[in-house]
């Protein structure tokens, strides 16, 4: 899509990190913006902010893992702006690591329900409106846990696994049907975002019995690493903006995971064991 002053992007998880940049991004373009989250005090603060800027907002507070809320973020969206053009499923967000035996039933509802009911509803809600214009794209946050098995990372690994899949059907779906609606998949590596605080978001109902697993001890030692190797949101958001004008698929943000995914898709074609071992922050690490 190459035209994009006065046309109005929605996305989601847009009052942190990654998904305010691209709000912030296409409001710059001249885009009305419909930003949408869970967590309504930051929304409200990220959509005062770029209104500040002379963006045209709509923040709405939804869950993007309930069918109700995204009903509600289609019509709002529609009523507000009249079309709809280019969405962002961007909301996520990252259960505590650890190996599979440890994921609790509560795990894997909240990473499913959000990472990959978060893009089923999305789809759901906005496809149709694209495909009776004609026109729109679709932007999917996967990751490159979406396209490797790194361990310790189970339910997660799960989630973006799914989320590639359904980009990758759509997509050929939309060209076997000489529809013009185009979608990308987003494959980030490390971006400096509040993901590492991901449970601040965790629903009472979907917490663990437990206390939480994570020792706020590797959180620190963690986000330090996180910070000193992690792409700025702002970069990631450029690169979502090109691939939108220039209709290119896969959006990756850095070269690093080529290798262990080149790996991956060897051995699966050699029919040897499945290569990934250790941190999936390992490629940094090993530079
Ligand atoms: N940061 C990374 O290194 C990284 C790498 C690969 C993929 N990703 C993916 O990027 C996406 C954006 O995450 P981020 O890194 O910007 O993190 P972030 O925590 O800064 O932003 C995520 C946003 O999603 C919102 N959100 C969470 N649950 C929600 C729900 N149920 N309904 C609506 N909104 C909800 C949060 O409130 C937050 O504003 C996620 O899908 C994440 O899995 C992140």
């Amino acid at each position: 899509m190459r035209d994009l002053e006065g046309k109005t992007a929605v996305v989601t998880g847009s009052a942190s990190g990654m998904g305010f940049a691209f709000a912030e991004c296409f409001g710059r373009e001249g885009m009305n913006v419909v930003m949408c989250d869970i967590e309504e005090k930051a929304l409200r603060a990220a959509a005062a902010q770029l209104e500040s800027a002379g963006a045209s907002v709509l923040p709405v507070i939804a869950d993007v893992s309930d069918e109700a809320s995204m009903d509600h973020l289609g019509e709002a969206s529609r009523e507000a702006f009249g079309g709809v053009h280019v969405v962002c499923l961007n909301a996520g967000i990252s259960p505590p690591t650890g190996p599979m035996e440890t994921l609790t039933a509560n795990d894997w509802r909240w990473t499913l329900g959000v990472n990959l009911w978060g893009v089923i509803h999305g789809i759901r809600v906005f496809l149709p409106t694209l495909q009776d214009q004609d026109e729109g794209h679709i932007v999917v946050t996967a990751s490159v846990a979406g396209l490797t098995s790194y361990p310790w990372l189970g339910a997660y690994n799960a989630s973006k696994h799914a989320v590639t899949t359904i980009a990758e059907t759509l997509y050929a779906e939309l060209l076997e049907n000489g529809s013009k609606v185009r979608i990308s998949c987003l494959c980030p590596g490390a971006v400096a975002t509040n993901i590492g605080d991901a449970e601040r978001n965790r629903p009472k109902e979907l917490r663990n019995a437990a206390a939480s697993r994570v020792e706020q001890s590797d959180l620190a030692s963690f986000s330090e690493i996180f910070e000193a190797i992690a792409a700025k949101p702002a970069a990631v958001a450029e690169l979502v903006l090109a691939a939108v004008v220039e209709e290119r698929f896969w959006i990756e943000t850095d070269e690093l995971y080529r290798d262990p995914i080149r790996t991956r898709h060897r051995s699966i074609e050699a029919q040897t064991e499945p290569p990934a071992r250790g941190l999936i922050l390992a490629p940094y690490l090993d530079r």
